[in-house]
């Protein structure tokens, strides 16, 4: 299998959520196949019939019935264990609006079968810390979401404050408050 492949350190994964019943009313068809085995998806023209699919392959795929469990101990607990070490380590989910960033990111709250790499992230990073003994670890928190050019701080209440993206020599790049509103 594809997926837990480690040697990579950029890795590329792509999950493709189901038809929604929205679009299952508008008769919109399915056109993106998935093999996770071989960790393509194919996308094919629904104008075009009998054209070749386009097939694509990343790091790991996920399909419309993936867990969110299977998504996160594949592609992010190895990257989580490796920040406890002490590396740094990044995870962003980028896509078009309603694609499905938020339910992978966040999820629903509500069922645990359902939360997502957020709350199992920090799940996992709370129980290691408080199973970890003469070590002492610092955790800070910040949840940015850009869209289009624009930056938004989603824990903070005031979300019309504008938020800019700096380089600074000696902190590297930052994100911060805009100094003339
Ligand atoms: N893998 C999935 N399984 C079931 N529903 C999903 C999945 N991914 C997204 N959805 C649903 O699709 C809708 C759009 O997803 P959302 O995460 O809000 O998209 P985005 O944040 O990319 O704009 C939401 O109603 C969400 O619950
Ligand atoms: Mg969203």
């Amino acid at each position: 299998m594809s997926i837990g492949k480690k040697s990579e350190t950029v890795k590329v994964v792509v999950r493709c959520r189901p038809v929604n019943k929205k679009e299952e009313a508008m008769s919109h068809e399915k056109i993106v196949e998935v093999d996770v085995k071989l960790g393509q998806v194919s996308v094919r023209n629904p104008k075009a019939a009998g054209t070749l699919l386009k097939t694509f392959t990343f790091d790991a795929v996920y399909d419309m019935l993936s867990k969110q469990h299977e998504l996160y101990d594949y592609s992010c607990k190895p990257l989580i264990d490796s920040v406890l070490l002490g590396f740094n380590g990044t995870i962003f989910a980028y896509g078009q609006t309603g694609t499905g960033k938020t339910y992978t990111m966040h999820g629903l709250p509500t069922d645990s079968e359902k939360q997502g790499v957020i709350p199992n992230s920090f799940q996992h990073i709370f129980t290691h810390i408080s199973r970890s003994q003469n070590q002492q670890y610092l955790v800070r928190v910040s949840y940015l979401e850009i869209y289009q050019d624009e930056i938004r701080d989603l824990l903070c209440k005031d979300n019309c404050k504008k938020l800019e993206l700096k380089e600074n020599p000696e902190l590297g790049t930052a994100v911060c408050v805009c100094d003339f509103l």
